[in-house]
């Protein structure tokens, strides 16, 4: 991750981390120094500061920091009371924690499938599911879309169905932040939005750190209250059971940084990603960003006929590109979940995806030379 970037023919970093530190250089150095001087290491001035930039940036009202993308889902759920009998219905095509919080609380992750084009929940799917927990004798509580890969899920029609079932929506937007869907940037869209600050994702921090985003003024109170142990007025009389969930002072600093220079970033992996497609559609399936939406292209994705993408990341690996594959099986097949109830149907889609899917390096820093490098070797092996 941390290597250099050698576009002559070196090793080429999937995520280029250390491209980013060196544009940033002395305003990440002066913001932690900053906060090594002020020493208010726990819930310092730049959290609430951070917290404020980013309810700018994406225009919800409440947006509260926590220490992961994973305590972010804990966090609103556990608002939320979800619980035992309660059923929360999950793409099985996602990182495991977005379905792990829900297992956590002693309630059931019930998993949907993906729309093959933006590996996304099929709204279709999510009515199937609905049926499925009811008819086994669950409560269907919320949904938790999942804007895999960069790309919004469809929420207009997710919130349709939502709202016809009295369901609470939960965008888990970890790979998201900073996308947008029909002109309205994701953390305004759903009841509830997380995200994570992992330092790969397209807006990380330097260690773990994620948020809450929300426009609803109680649900931002008690996740304010759980983060910090369930604390009320006085911090030594908790109102409820909470977790120790806050961000780092250090992590804030880090981020306010970050973000100033976010918006140039998003441009630019979105230059990469439209060059990648252009170069590549012609060889494999390219994604697709549809339902007026934008990408932050947490990955760049594309498909090939099962069987072909062990050869090309290892035909790759010798060429010193690295590939990745999110994710080889989804949450149906995964040991931990393997007892979740799968909608009606099942998850064909997603059960495909893992056979087809193979991540190429994606991060604002990809240089065109370097690019041009493995689009060459990606399209020489794929032709041969
Ligand atoms: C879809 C999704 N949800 C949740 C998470 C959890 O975020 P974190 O690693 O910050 O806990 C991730 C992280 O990769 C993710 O990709």
């Amino acid at each position: 991750m941390n290597q250099h970037t050698r576009p002559e023919g070196g090793p080429i970093p999937f995520i280029d981390v250390a491209a980013q530190r060196r544009r940033l250089g002395r305003a990440i150095d002066d913001a932690v120094a900053r906060v090594l001087a002020h020493c208010q290491f726990i819930q310092g001035p730049e959290v609430r500061a951070l917290e404020a930039d980013l309810a700018a940036f994406c225009g919800a009202r409440h947006v509260i920091a926590c220490a992961s993308g994973t305590d972010a889902l804990l966090l609103v759920l556990m608002a939320w009371e979800i619980g035992p009998g309660d059923a929360v219905i999950c793409p099985s095509f996602t990182f495991h924690a977005t379905a792990e919080m829900v297992a956590l609380l002693g309630a059931t992750p019930v998993l949907a499938d993906v729309q093959a084009d933006t590996f996304n929940l099929d709204p279709e799917s999510l009515q199937r599911a609905i049926a499925t927990a009811k008819r086994l004798g669950l409560k269907p509580r919320a949904v938790i879309p999942v804007d895999l890969f960069g790309l919004p899920a469809d929420h207009d029609a997710i919130a349709a169905i939502a709202a016809e079932h009295g369901l609470a929506v939960l965008d888990d937007a970890a790979q998201a932040f900073g996308a947008s869907y029909r002109g309205r940037k994701l953390g305004a869209l759903a009841t509830a939005t997380t995200t994570s600050f992992f330092p790969a994702k397209p807006l990380g921090c330097y260690g773990d750190g994620g948020a809450v985003f929300t426009d609803d003024d109680a649900l931002a109170a008690r996740v304010k209250s759980l983060r910090v142990h369930g604390e009320g007025v006085d911090k030594y009389d908790p109102v409820r059971i909470g977790i120790n969930g806050r961000l780092d002072t250090i992590q804030a600093a880090v981020l306010i940084e970050k973000l100033k220079i976010f918006p140039e970033e998003i441009v630019a992996r979105d230059k990469i990603a439209a060059r990648y497609s252009a170069a590549l559609a012609d060889v494999a399936k390219v994604p697709r960003v549809g339902n007026e939406s934008t990408s932050v292209w947490a990955q760049y994705t594309i498909r090939l006929p099962p069987g072909r993408r062990d050869a090309l990341a290892a035909a790759l690996k010798t060429q010193g590109i690295p590939t990745a594959i999110y994710y080889a099986k989804p949450l149906h097949r995964q040991r931990a979940y393997s007892d979740c109830p799968v909608a009606d149907g099942g998850a064909p889609v997603s059960d495909r995806l893992a056979e087809e899917v193979i991540s190429l390096p994606m991060h604002a820093y990809l240089e065109p030379a370097v690019q041009d490098r493995i689009v060459v070797a990606v399209k020489r092996t794929l032709a041969g």
